[in-house]
């Protein structure tokens, strides 16, 4: 399952919750990817550059698309690369894990952790942004699930019930 959607949708959130109820292994891509590199996001951002960190997230796809019975927490851009979705979908169920503006704001302005929201926490610059990456998200999943004013645990539920009418 690889969890799709934008910045502070709760896909962090809902991996780690499928994985205390149901046992999966959570990956959380941007965590490891920090891990490997021994340096934050925002400064693998500064020091080598988007492209570059992109670049990581492909390889690291790869690399996970051998691998079964993941639950995958995907960094927001990574549904933007068609080679990524590519992956995603044929390795399992892409959820896009949806949330309003306001949702997104809240979950994200206590942290700087993210170099594309810099001086961009407001409701106008994040609608924006997500209005760009709309169709992408939309495109790249078979599922979406709302997730504004809901717990981990209530997020896992939403998925697995979508899962179930998918089928
Ligand atoms: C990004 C989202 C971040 C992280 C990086 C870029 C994006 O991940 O990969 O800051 O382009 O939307 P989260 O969605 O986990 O915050």
């Amino acid at each position: 399952i690889a969890l799709i959607g934008f910045m502070g949708a709760g896909k962090s959130t809902g991996a780690a919750a499928f994985q205390e109820k149901f046992g999966r292994t959570a990956i959380e891509m941007d965590e490891e990817i920090a891990r490997r590199e021994g340096k934050s996001i925002p400064d693998i951002f500064k020091e080598k550059g988007e492209d570059y960190f992109r670049e990581l997230e492909t390889a690291f796809l790869r690399e996970l698309s051998g691998r079964e019975g993941l639950v995958i927490s995907c960094g927001g851009g990574v549904p933007l690369r068609p080679e990524n979705v590519a992956l995603l979908r044929k390795g399992g169920v892409v959820v896009w894990l949806a949330a309003r503006p306001e949702t997104i704001l809240e979950r994200t302005k206590g942290s700087d952790d993210r170099p594309l929201l810099r001086g961009k926490k407001d409701i106008g610059s994040i609608s924006q942004l997500m209005d760009a990456r709309r169709e992408k998200y939309e495109a790249a999943a078979g599922i979406r699930v709302w997730t504004d004013g809901k717990t981990g645990e209530e997020i896992c539920r939403e998925i697995l019930g979508a899962l179930d009418e998918a089928i």
